[in-house]
């Protein structure tokens, strides 16, 4: 098999590092990867939504499958593009079809799909520049605080959470009037705020089958005790501790269940990942959103505790034949702390020279934003080296995470040493 990931974070470095595990992997490729990646497969200068240039790449170089990591490719239709090419049509592609990745690509589009397979979720009601009247009526029969989503991708940032109602109208006003976040906000979905605590699910389907993956959680903002601005992930742990067997059967009957079979229902083909955001109310758990992909940097703890081959578990899936493997999972609990560039996630510098890296021991090294220049692997994006580690519990796998992160230095990196704080 030649493999080709598309991507260039900690989330394609951990895939890489698990199918170059893989007797049946010949070559891997990794478009356009990073620092960490070239050690493992090469890495190929076409970026992730330039579908021409992949489509001759997999062409010239024989590549059998496609592994798509983030969701911009597939929002663009990636997958549609392989399929409705006559020479490409018979390479598998991991990752959904344009329309089912509008369950990511439109919170409104997730929100009537969860409502239409009575899949539990906060109440919402959406609306435009023209309906912004009713918005502001619909917001007072609310309590506070009020969550207001852009409905289309936003980088990660188009969700806002404000504590006072005029506050919240301002919000709304220039996410709807003054498009904050371009056409991405011309719908906003207005929605209930829902009190506990997250952890995601993930889930891989090849349309007809499931297989539940490690639960993991992840802690999105810069500051320790989650507070300040969100980011992509500064650490994640899976499993999460408190999804026990009551809460996994609910999440399994009432939601995991009922969105693959609301995908068929639907009629939206589906041969991925789905990465299921849930926060525990009470005893129950609610989807807050679905991803079409892995999570970043979820996936640098999920994918270390599947013991498959990984590149048979994406046969399987190309093959519609998931219920015939047998997925086996690592009983011990994985960690990983994030490193990130200082000021991030607002401006940063790049070319850092990283030292260190060699200097680690029983960690995982997952490279997230970094380069090579020359032999020095320098910093090249706001997250920059994931330190994954395993062991008995959490505090265990942490600590030894937390042992070889300081062994890494670059200019102004920064991480949070409270990973687990609210476990
Ligand atoms: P999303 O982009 O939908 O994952 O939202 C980003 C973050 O906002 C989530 O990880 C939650 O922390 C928070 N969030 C989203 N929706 C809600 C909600 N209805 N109630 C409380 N928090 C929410
Ligand atoms: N870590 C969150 C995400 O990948 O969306």
């Amino acid at each position: 098999m030649k493999i080709l990931i598309l991507g260039s974070g900690g989330r394609e470095h951990a895939l890489a590092w698990k199918l170059s595990q893989s007797n049946i992997l010949q070559q891997l490729f990794v478009a356009p990867g990073n620092a960490g990646t070239s050690k493992l497969g090469k890495n190929i200068p076409i970026g992730v939504n330039d579908f021409e240039a992949i489509k001759e790449f997999v062409l010239s170089n024989g590549v059998n499958m496609v592994i798509v990591g983030p969701e911009d490719p597939l929002v663009n239709g990636v997958h549609d593009f392989f399929l409705m090419n006559e020479e490409l049509k018979k390479i598998p592609v991991i990752g959904p079809q344009k329309h089912a990745a509008t369950l990511e690509g439109s919170k409104e589009f997730a929100k009537e799909f969860m409502m239409r397979h009575n899949i539990p979720t906060a109440q919402y009601k959406s609306f435009t520049a023209t309906t912004i009247d009713e918005a502001y009526s619909f917001m007072e029969t609310l309590h506070p605080p009020y969550v207001l989503k852009a409905d289309g991708l936003a980088a990660g940032k188009g969700v806002v959470i404000l504590n006072n109602i005029e506050d919240a109208k301002i919000e709304l006003q220039s996410m709807l009037l003054d498009q904050k976040f371009g056409v991405a906000s011309k719908t906003v979905v207005i929605e209930e705020f829902l009190d506990g605590i997250e952890l995601s699910v993930f889930v891989l389907t090849d349309g007809e089958n499931y297989k539940l993956l490690p639960t993991a959680k992840d802690y999105k903002r810069i500051g320790e005790g989650d507070t300040g601005l969100n980011t992509g992930g500064m650490g994640a742990i899976s499993p999460v501790p408190f999804a026990d067997n009551v809460l996994m059967t609910q999440i399994e009957e009432q939601i995991v269940k009922p969105t693959v079979e609301g995908l068929k229902i639907d009629g939206l083909p589906y041969k991925g990942f789905i990465f299921i955001g849930l926060i525990k109310v009470g005893e129950k758990a609610k989807v807050i959103e679905y991803n079409v992909r892995l999570g970043d940097p979820e996936t640098e703890v999920v994918i270390p505790r599947i013991k498959n081959d990984l590149v048979s578990v994406f046969q399987a899936v190309a093959n519609q034949s998931l219920n015939e493997l047998d997925l086996q999972i690592d009983e011990r609990t994985a960690t990983t702390v994030m490193t990130v560039s200082g000021g991030y996630p607002g401006n940063y510098e790049k070319e850092k020279e990283i030292s260190g890296i060699d200097a680690i021991e029983d960690s995982l090294v997952f490279h997230a934003g970094t380069k090579l220049i020359g032999e020095k692997v320098v910093t090249n994006g706001g997250r920059v080296i994931a330190i994954t580690s395993y062991g008995d519990n959490f505090k265990e796998a942490l600590k030894t995470s937390y042992k070889n992160v300081s062994k890494l230095s670059f200019e102004g990196m920064n991480f949070r040493e409270d990973i687990g704080f609210d476990l």
